[in-house]
Order: C-alpha cells, then structure tokens, then sequence
C-alpha cells in the first residue's frame, strides 16, 4: 500500500489471490487424474459379445471426456484470481474539483412486474449518492411508457427534496427509503436505540412524508390512473395524449429536475438536485425496438445532449443502491493515473437482498461472483452483465483503445455546450428526435456503437466487443455490498430466469460474437475460455441428464460401469470424486456460504443441468433449424401470500405444473425406483452381497446421492399438503415415465 516510486499513489490497488498456491498443483493433480479416467474408458470398452453394452459405455466416455474438458475451461476462471482496492481518501484530495458528470440509468420495462415504488426507491437511493449533485443525472427508462410510473417519479422528485438533505445530515445508509426504513425500524425494534431526539423528531417527519407518497402511488396503480388534479399539475402528461399502446406511441420525454429550472431545482436546504429525466423512447409496431439494449442507445444519445456525463451508470430498476459512495469506489479506476486510461468498464456483482441463510435456489450464485470474475478480472476483465456496471461514456459509443491518447487530462471539460444556451423545452425538442423509432436507421449503432443487437445477452456482447477494441475492464466486489436486487423466490422462476441465461449465453457461442472466434487473437485465450465456460452453460445438460439416468439403470440390472474397489482404476475415479467435492466445499465456504447452502447449490446446479440447460439448449438447436418459437411454453408466475411464509422456512416451492418439474420428478423417482430395486435385490440375494457392492460401489454411491439431493422432491410429490407442493397429477405422470424407462431398458439386450 502507499506510495509507490515517486511520490505516486495510486487510487487502486490489485492483490493477487493468496490460494493459488495450494490451488494450481491441486488442479494439475485432479486434471492427471481426469486423464487416466479416459483412459479406463477407452482401454475397457466391452468386447463386443456383450454388444449393448458398447453404447452405453461409449456414452459413458463421452459424458466424461465432456465435463473434463468443461472442467478445463472453468480452470481459466480460477488460475489467477486478482481482488481490487481503492483508496478514496486520496480520490477526494487529489480530484474533488474535478470529479466528472455522471449519468445514472435506471431502466424499467413492465409496471405490474416492477412496481412503481420499487422503481422510485431504486432512482432516489442513485439520487442520493454521496457526489456533487450538480454533476449528477438521473434518467429513467420507461419501456412500458406508463403514466403512473411518470406520476411515481414525479412524487419521487419532491421527496428527494426532504430526502437528500435529511441523508445528508443524518449521513443514512442505505439511501433507498424501502431499504433504510426496513432497517431502521427493525434495529429499533431488537436493540430499543432510540436515543438522538433531533433524529426521531426528522426520522418521523420523513417517514410521513414517505407514507403519504407511497399511499397516493399505490392508490393510482390500483386504480390504473393518475388522479385528476396531479395531471393538471404537470404539462409533462399531455404527452400521453397521443399515445395508443405501449408498443405505439410517441416519445415521451421530460426532464424533472433541472439546474435551469430556478422554480423547481433545490431541495430543502437550497442546494441543486441532480438532474432527473423521466424517457419513454418511441415505439412502432413495425419497427423493432432491440429490448433493453434499444432502451440504453436511446439514453445514451438523450443524455449525452442533456449532461453528458463522461461516466455512465447503468442499473436495473430492482438493484437499489447499498452503500452512497459507490461512484467514489469507481471513478478510483478510472482516474487512476497509471492504470485508468485502459478501463472501460467496473462491473459490481450482483447481490440480493432477499436471500435466505442457507439460499435455498442458490441465487446469490456465491462462486461465480466471489470466485469466477475475480478469475475473470486477473485475465483481462470480468464480463459485463448489464446491471451495476459503471462505464466510459466513450467507449460504451464505440471508441476503440489506443494506448497514452485515452487518456482524459480534463474529466470536467463538457464537450456539450448548445444545451447552455436553450431553454427546457428547446432542449427537450432537440433530444426526443434521438429516441424516435428511425434515427438509428443507417447508422452504426447496434452494430459498432451503444449496445450490440441481435443477441438475447446483449450485455455480455457488448462487453466482449468493448474488451475485443482493446480495452479491460475491472471487478470490483467490496465487502459491504453496493447494489442488492431481489432473488427468484420458487423454483420455477430460478429455473427460468437460468433457461433464459443459459439460452442467451450459447446463442453468443454460435453468434458472429462468439468468443471463440470474434474475440480470438483480440482477448487473451484465458477469457476466451472463461467466456466460453458461460457460454457452454446449456450443452452440460446432455452429459448431466446421461449421468443422473443410465449408471442408475445399469445398477438395476446388475451391469458394471465403473472400475471395482480393489481394482487400480479405482483410484483416478475416488480422486476426482472426493478432491472435487471437498474443493467444491471449501469453495463454498470461504466464499461466505454454509454447508447446508452448498448441499442446496449442489441441488440447483443439478436441476438447472437437467431443465433449464436442456431446454436452453433444445429450443437453440431448433431454432437454429428454423423451427421458430419455444414448444415448451413457459407458465406464468403465482405469487401468493404463503408463497414468501414458505420461502422464509427454506421450503421448496414447487406448486405448479411444468414441463421442467415434469423432467425433474421423473429423474428423481428413477433414481428412487433403481436405489429400492437395489436394496431388494441385496436382501434376496445370499452370500454375495458384499461381492456384488464391491463391484457396483460407485454406481451405488451416484444413485444414492441422486436419491438423498432429490428429497425435496419426494416430498413434495408425495407427502407435503401445502399449495407448495407439485400437483398430483404431476406425480402419476412421473411415476409412469420412470417406470416405463426402466421396463424399457430392462427389455434392452
Ligand atoms: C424481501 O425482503 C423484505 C425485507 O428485507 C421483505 O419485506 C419482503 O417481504 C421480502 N420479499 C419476499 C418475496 O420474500
Ligand atoms: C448494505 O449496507 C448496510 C449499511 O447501510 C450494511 O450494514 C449491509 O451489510 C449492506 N448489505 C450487504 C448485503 O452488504
């Protein structure tokens, strides 16, 4: 730390993980051993007199030359782990004059799935950031072009006039009011802290004013309308009186909050309020709109005409702001003398909120971000995932790295004078043009500027094309979390949102922007392997769903796939098995994780391979043959009130029918029917039992760990009572499906 050389101190500073040690010969050992378990398989293929069996040996070779080879991608993510530190302190005296504009997107896209206060509470915790506001600006996407949401962002500009100050000088974290209020009260409630009187008096205050707001917001959502004198108030409405639908409309843009604007730019105190734009982009049935990527090229050119911050934020509309000097965190990487002039981008992780102790669905998805990016950064930069991720304005419009001229000697310079001599409305005129349906007509964004389109990931595609011009990007993951969103709350929404995922993220594969060979020779081969091992995601279903299927079947019928306990090839499988697992464990646990929560992991990992992969990577396949559209139609959400009870027990919520759980169930009762045939063969049978284990160990010991991970799943087919639970139609269907699997392989040879 400190000084380094010169009288130079950097703004950052980057370890080197302290594991690697002990890590790299673990690796190389359980690779060795991988290897020899090819060889077993290729040295051991049935003489062919026992014919059948050469196929399902072959598919056994094949399931495992692919998870070794997939396991040696995911080495590239874990060889060189860097972790980031920055020093702000010396941010602020070096530069607090100088700090650049920052603009801060907020984009929402549905009004009943992200409700208006959820969205608000997002925009005012970014508007309260510890930063001078002048040089602060907040846009919020409507992709949903919804009065109301217009409406909850104008009660939300009056509240930040209390809310601001009363940060300020009560210094509150977490600055998203939902978030604080939640906080405050419950802490008040264990610890009875209830001390500061000037505090209560404004703590109470500010909580009435919020109650009243949020009352009026809900009360027109539930009624689908703005109350009448709100819309006399504010001319910003009559926008809305041309528009048709939510996909015909025009554009609807107004700024909020503005410095010019002497009637309506300060909060309490006097002092200015960021900047606050409200942008609904125009939309035609005819034209494609390119989802949330369409939505940020929008902004990008809006905002440049109206602050034109050098520094862009972008978040989604659930991610609220957890910690006020999070910009502070990120502009260290950027102004950084020595380093900042080769970043594009700081990705944040993605945290939540609502994760239970033991994360029933692993959603915080603890190894990708407390180890994978940090794999990631130490080869070049972690992926961009489209939320939480500060960006050059620059080079998120195109600007391709060219080593010593990116560098920015002035961050404060404004390049954007017109908009110093127009008024409001000249200027508001002047930028809706950019958000019209036809303006990117023959230009190069989408393609070389803005977001890439043409891809369901369009985040992760753009962060390679960024990272393919030159540039790197840096992780940063502080302990005190800066951005919490909110988890899946059921299983169906966990494996959806992963269907989703993994679909987009193979599409990248097979795209012109595939890693493989877009990035090739532009990005070093580490992140290329390191982007592949998310883009490979939906192809581990066939090896996964082949391995939770044919050893269990063979078991049944007393066919031998494994190496027998006194044979030597024994010893590469018992290594890999208990060396993965345990290091799978440790992982787990230095990550910050619980034992029970990496059994649980273990359990998604499990079921994502074997639904939402393979159905990502069935419709892929399909629709690479032209067959449009998914055939596996995705059921709507239920949310109910004991939905969340259930969700705080850490009880698995199943409770309704779909095509996945109907994959599911039938794997797990496979599984339970082979394991019970299993046991009623060794009673049976005299003598030999301890012969026949020996032989069958591993098979055994696969199914039996198929039989205690898929608990939840017996349960909830045949013993839970709740609405929770998976209908019991779902339970014949299952249970005829595995039993006919078995009675079919049985007939086999
Ligand atoms: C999420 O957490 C908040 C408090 O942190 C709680 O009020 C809310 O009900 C939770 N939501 C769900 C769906 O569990
Ligand atoms: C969010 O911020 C608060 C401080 O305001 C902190 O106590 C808490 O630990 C943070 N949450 C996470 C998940 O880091």
């Amino acid at each position: 730390m400190g000084a380094v050389g010169m009288g130079y101190s950097p703004l950052f500073e980057t370890n080197k993980g302290r594991g690697r040690v002990i890590y790299r010969p673990f690796a190389i050992s359980l690779f060795v051993a991988i290897f020899f378990i090819w060889v077993y398989r290729l040295t051991h293929i049935p003489s062919k007199v026992e014919d059948g069996n050469i196929w399902v040996w072959l598919g056994m070779f094949g399931a495992e030359l692919w998870f070794g080879l997939y396991w040696l991608l995911t080495q590239a993510l874990r060889w060189n782990l860097v972790f980031r530190h920055t020093f702000k302190d010396t941010l602020s005296q070096r530069y607090e004059d100088k700090l650049p504009g920052v603009d801060i997107y907020v984009c929402t896209a549905d009004p009943e799935i992200e409700p208006a206060m959820m969205v608000i509470n997002t925009v005012l915790s970014v508007m309260a950031y510890d930063y001078p506001t002048h040089k602060l600006s907040v846009y919020l996407s409507d992709d949903g072009a919804s009065d109301i949401t217009f409406y909850a962002l104008l009660e939300a500009s009056n509240f930040a006039k209390h809310w601001l100050p009363f940060c300020k000088k009560f210094n509150v974290e977490p600055r998203s009011p939902a978030a604080y209020f939640n906080n405050i009260f419950s802490m008040a409630h264990q610890n009875n802290q209830y001390d500061d009187h000037t505090h209560n008096i404004e703590l109470a205050a500010i909580k009435k004013l919020y109650d009243e707001m949020e009352k009026r917001i809900e009360d027109s959502t539930k009624m689908g309308e703005v109350p009448k004198e709100a819309r006399l108030k504010h001319k910003g409405f009559s926008q809305w009186d041309s528009y048709s639908s939510k996909r015909d409309h025009d554009t609807i843009l107004q700024i909020i909050l503005d410095k010019k604007d002497p009637n309506n730019s300060k909060d309490i105190d006097g002092i200015v309020l960021p900047t606050l734009v409200y942008l609904a982009r125009e939309k035609r049935p005819q034209h494609s709109h390119n989802f949330k990527a369409g939505a940020m090229n929008s902004l990008l050119r809006v905002s440049s005409s109206i602050s034109n911050g050098k520094i862009i934020l972008n978040v989604d509309c659930d991610m609220y702001s957890n910690n006020s000097e999070s910009v502070r965190d990120a502009l260290c990487f950027f102004m950084d003398e020595e380093k900042g002039h080769e970043i594009a981008f700081v990705q944040f992780p993605q945290n939540f909120e609502n994760v239970t102790k033991n994360d029933l669905y692993g959603s915080s998805l603890i190894t990708i971000s407390q180890v994978e990016f940090h794999g990631a950064d130490g080869l070049g930069g972690p992926l961009y995932i489209g939320t939480g991720c500060f960006h050059r304005r620059d080079t998120l419009c195109g600007m391709k790295f060219n080593n010593g001229q990116n560098r920015i000697n002035d961050w404060t310079k404004n390049e954007n004078d017109q908009s110093l001599e127009e008024n409001l409305e000249e200027l508001e005129e002047r930028s809706k043009v950019l958000a019209s349906c036809t303006y990117e007509e023959n230009t190069l964004w989408g393609k070389e500027m803005g977001l890439r389109y043409g891809c369901p990931v369009e985040d992760v595609i753009t962060g390679l094309a960024i990272q393919s011009n030159g540039w790197k990007s840096v992780y940063y993951n502080p302990k005190r979390k800066a951005f919490l969103g909110v988890a899946p709350t059921t299983l169906h929404q966990t494996l959806v949102q992963h269907k989703r995922w993994s679909e987009g993220d193979f599409q990248i594969l097979l795209s012109k922007y595939s890693p493989a060979w877009f990035a090739h020779g532009r990005i070093s081969l580490g992140l290329q392997m390191g982007y592949s091992t998310y883009c490979l995601w939906a192809s581990n279903s066939l090896a996964t769903v082949y391995y939770s299927i044919i050893p269990s079947l063979c078991l049944l019928k007393g066919t031998s796939l494994f190496p027998k306990m006194s044979s030597p090839w024994f010893i590469p499988f018992a290594y890999v098995i208990i060396g993965e697992t345990s290091y799978s464990l440790l992982e787990f646990l230095f990550s910050g994780g619980t034992i029970q929560g990496w059994w649980n992991d273990l359990r998604i990992w499990l079921y994502k391979r074997t639904s939402s992969y393979l159905f990502a990577f069935i419709d892929t396949i399909l629709k690479l043959f032209g067959v449009s559209d998914s055939a596996f139609v995705i059921t709507a959400k239920v949310a109910e009130e004991d939905v969340s009870k259930r969700y705080e027990k850490e009880i698995m919520e199943f409770g309704t029918s779909s095509p996945m759980f109907t994959i599911l169930s039938t794997l797990a009762l496979l599984n339970l029917f082979c394991f019970l045939g299993l046991l009623k063969d060794a009673m049976l049978r005299e003598g030999s039992t301890l012969e026949a284990f020996e032989e069958m160990f591993l098979q055994t010991i696969l199914c039996g760990f198929l039989v205690l991970i898929n608990l939840p799943i017996y349960q909830g087919l045949f013993l839970r009572r709740d609405n929770g639970r998976l209908p019991s139609s779902l339970a014949i269907k299952s249970t005829a499906l595995a039993l006919s699997l078995i009675i079919f392989f049985r007939s086999l040879a």
